[in-house]
């Protein structure tokens, strides 16, 4: 079993909150298993040429190669007008490709929404599971998981400073990995 599982956080900002929430993630890894960050950060926008033509950007072939060393996923995703950020739908779109040999095939995942509002990027969280419907990626239904309030989350050093969410991600983290182990 591949116990590595891929951190996928869904902005490019530097002081991205997503960023920050991945980070406080990897210390979070039970025994036997390492979380480790994938970057979108060098992924230019998808075009199918790159495929068609066999000529792709190196970052394509890394960020493909990464995936497919990768035994699972937890995407945290910020949302932008209700919907999924379109960094993280370019990384979908070109983890899916090509044809056959999708990334994501049946590895188990799960969401972690959040934004400084109260609605904690529920519309990005959504659109990401229709995505995931049809990539056949299996995503933990419970604990949904959606963090209001992101802005005030952490200190300055990139500390969770809230105890009631840093349990509330401890439990969703364990929780992921129950899914994971049965999915797998
Ligand atoms: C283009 C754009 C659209 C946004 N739309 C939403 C939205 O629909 N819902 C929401 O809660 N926040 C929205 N925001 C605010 C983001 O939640 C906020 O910028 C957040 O910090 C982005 O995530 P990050 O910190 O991981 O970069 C939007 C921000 C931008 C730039």
């Amino acid at each position: 079993m591949n116990k590595t599982i891929g951190l996928i956080a869904g902005s490019l900002r530097k002081a991205s909150f997503s960023k920050k929430i991945a980070n406080a993630l990897i210390p979070m890894a039970p025994k036997g298993y390492t979380f480790t960050i994938i970057s979108l950060d060098d992924l230019p926008v998808y075009n199918q040429d790159f495929d068609d033509d066999k000529n792709l950007p190196q970052s394509y072939t890394s960020f493909r190669k990464v995936l497919q060393e990768t035994g699972g996923f937890i995407f945290i995703t910020p949302e932008h007008n209700r919907s999924i950020p379109a960094v993280l739908k370019n990384a979908i779109d070109i983890g899916s490709r090509p044809y056959g040999k999708s990334g994501w095939e049946g590895k188990p995942a799960a969401i972690f929404s959040n934004s400084p509002g109260n609605i904690s990027g529920y519309g990005a969280n959504h659109h990401l599971r229709q995505c995931f419907v049809f990539l056949n990626l299996p995503t933990m239904q419970q604990p949904e998981v959606y963090i209001p309030e992101v802005d005030k989350l952490f200190d300055d050093a990139g500390n969770i400073k809230k105890e009631d969410t840093k349990e509330l991600l401890e439990k969703s983290v364990a929780a992921y990995i129950k899914w994971f182990e049965k999915n797998v």
